[in-house]
């Protein structure tokens, strides 16, 4: 058996490792202290007031919904090409989900194309309440133009950074929190940094963060503002429906010992989409990610495309041939409109949103993870040209 490569896969090492053992050998295994360090070391690395880990990204969410007050009725947009979790929570939430196009250059969402939105519902004296934007691939939004639109049309801002750990926006790796009205995380272990399953939520706002804190943990409060009464130290009472979305101590203790080292595996990322440009940039048949300008890309992929219409090789013909050859790409995404439950509720349809649709038909994810070699690399690269040149 040759070498085998996935599109993401983990760097776990001995330090890792014996940040779980330690986690373990202490009192506490779950609803510990190092739930609360692993929070503070986010902030302080991501520059949010507030933040609460959770079980896992799709948790984050779904939270972060009932936070901010989604509600049947409500119009919440998000983007076609990004995972299911980011439109399902609206769903969970009972709200009505719609969706706008991507731009073809950074393959976010198309900000005019938002505004376009916006005003169609105007029109229909209705005002949208939310838009989850996605840093797709690693690649910021344009996050000056979607906080303009915000303030402008009164919508929340919510940013699905799962992609996006290490990435820069306009000088800052501290952007995320300072644009949007929460900030969600997913430690999954294609991730920059994993936990195993994992997430976080970021806010400025104290009240959304203890509306996260009180749902991670069905619902339950022991805070004195909120109680009815109060029966003594043992005493909680619930007043909203809440689920348990906690994190354990173990997990965070790895995501610490994780969290120290995102430097260093984003750098080796952008080395290698680096190589991947040098290899791909240029080529008439394959189109290499852009930057968001202003944008510093921290490549959780790399999607690159092949113009399939100017070749005789199918996008099923590449990736049998691919995988034959030990390099297992991805798609990254379906179309989310396009999935039968989306068409079937809600009317999607082919043809909706055709940058979305298109960059399906020709994008694929290759490998990238920081334990990749250069010889890796080359591997990787020549194998995909070869592909490509014998579909000419
Ligand atoms: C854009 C996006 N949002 C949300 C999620 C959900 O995260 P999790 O898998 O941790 O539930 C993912 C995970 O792949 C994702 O890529």
């Amino acid at each position: 058996m040759g070498a085998s490569y996935s599109y993401g896969k983990q760097t776990i090492d001995n330090d890792d490792i014996q940040a779980v053992v330690d986690a373990l050998k202490s009192d506490w295994m779950t609803q510990g202290p190092t739930i609360k360090k692993f929070e503070d070391a986010l902030n302080s690395k991501l520059g949010g007031a507030y933040c609460s880990a959770v079980s896992n990204g799709t948790a984050g969410l779904h939270m972060i919904a009932l936070g901010l007050g989604w509600k049947p009725g409500d119009i919440i947009l998000t983007v076609p090409i990004t995972f299911l979790a980011s439109a399902n929570c609206i769903l969970y939430a009972g709200a009505t989900p719609d969706f706008v196009d991507i731009d073809p250059v950074t393959y976010t969402i198309d900000v005019q194309k938002l505004e376009e939105k916006i005003l169609f519902y105007r029109g229909k004296k209705k005002n949208i309440k939310a838009v989850v934007a996605v840093d797709f691939a690693g690649n910021p939004c344009r996050w000056d133009a979607l906080r303009e639109l915000s303030d402008k049309y009164g919508f929340q801002l919510v940013n699905d950074n799962c992609h996006a750990l290490g990435a820069v926006y306009k000088g800052s790796d501290k952007y995320s929190a300072e644009y949007a009205d929460a900030v969600n995380l997913s430690f999954h272990p294609v991730k920059h940094i994993t936990t195993g399953e994992g997430g976080a939520v970021i806010t400025n706002s104290k009240e959304l963060d203890e509306q996260i804190k009180i749902f991670r943990t069905h619902g339950m409060t022991k805070d004195e503002k909120y109680l009815e009464r109060n029966d003594g130290p043992w005493y909680y009472e619930m007043h909203k429906l809440g689920f348990n979305y906690r994190i354990t101590d173990f997990q965070c203790a790895l995501g610490i010992s994780q969290l120290n080292k995102l430097d260093s595996f984003v750098k080796r990322r952008r080395e290698i989409a680096r190589f991947y440009d040098n290899a791909f940039g240029g080529n008439e048949y394959m189109q290499i990610p852009e930057q968001t300008e202003n944008g510093n890309h921290s490549y959780h992929l790399y999607p690159l495309r092949i113009k399939h219409s100017k070749l005789k090789l199918t996008k099923k013909e590449l990736f049998s041939s691919l995988r034959e050859k030990g390099i297992f790409g991805q798609v990254h995404y379906i179309p989310v409109h396009l999935q039968p439950y989306y068409k079937n509720n809600f009317g999607f349809k082919e043809g909706d949103y055709p940058e979305s649709e298109k960059f399906y038909s020709e994008e694929i994810s290759l490998p990238v993870y920081p334990a990749l070699t250069d010889k890796d690399l080359e591997y990787i690269a020549g194998t995909i040209l070869d592909v490509v040149n014998g579909g000419k």
